[in-house]
């Protein structure tokens, strides 16, 4: 049954502005939404938490199966995030999370892990999938795929303003360098590595509004999948 409702898979690079179209295709759409990057933040976070190495494989993957994980969406059509049901709060988003992310995501064995638990998302009327790998290897059959790309430093740009308005330290130079690293991570593993899917439209957001990015989306959503914007 699953198979027959929509997904729409958005792919990208760290810092593109994936999160920010997908909820917001999410609220227009009146669809479900799947952050699949905060499964591989709240998995690195709980390995963290129980003192394992996290590139101890096995155990690393044990935590992703047993993920005590629930989101709660909220009016704002953001969510709250509960690990062993406790609200995990900025510490999710952050860098460090990120990075520990893009380490246990190379690992086979809990990308395996979570394969199930991502496309379990996929309920009527239809699923807005953000990741990595949405449209090559988790919905490889998603009626639209949209791949986004940015400049490093446009991207590390957009992750700097986003902490200084939440109040947050931020480091411009460093976060170019941690994106950079965090890209060739999640462009290089050998499992599920950083592709557009070949039947992918493309996006270079660089010199685009966020609005632009979200029209654009939304008119091939329109064109290719029929979709009704709610009103
Ligand atoms: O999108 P994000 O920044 O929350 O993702 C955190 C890390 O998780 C990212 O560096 C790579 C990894 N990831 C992945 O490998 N596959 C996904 N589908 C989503 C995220």
């Amino acid at each position: 049954m699953s198979d027959k409702v929509p997904v729409i898979a958005i792919d990208g690079p760290s810092g593109v502005g994936k999160g920010t179209l997908c909820q917001w295709l999410a609220t227009q759409l009146g669809w479900h939404l799947l952050d699949s990057g905060a499964l591989y933040r709240l998995t690195a976070l709980a390995a963290q938490r129980r003192g394992l190495p996290l590139e101890d494989e096995a155990r690393v993957a044990a935590v992703a199966v047993a993920l005590d994980a629930v989101f709660v969406a909220d009016v704002a059509g953001t969510s709250r995030v509960l690990l062993d049901g406790v609200e995990v709060g900025d510490v999710l988003r952050g860098e460090a999370t990120g990075n520990a992310a893009s380490r246990v995501a190379a690992l086979p064995a809990v990308r395996a892990a979570l394969l199930q638990r991502q496309r379990n998302f996929r309920r009527p009327p239809g699923l807005i999938a953000d990741g990595r790998d949405m449209g090559t290897v988790v919905f490889p059959q998603a009626g639209l795929k949209l791949f986004l790309n940015a400049s490093a430093e446009e991207r590390a740009r957009r992750r700097y303003k986003q902490l200084i308005e939440k109040g947050m330290d931020a480091n411009l130079a460093g976060l170019i360098e941690e994106i950079a690293e965090r890209d060739a991570r999640d462009a290089q593993r050998a499992v599920a590595p950083l592709q557009p899917a070949a039947d992918a439209e493309m996006l270079d957001t660089t010199r685009l509004s966020v609005m632009e990015v979200c029209e654009w989306a939304l008119a091939l959503a329109v064109r290719r999948l029929a979709v009704r914007v709610i009103p």
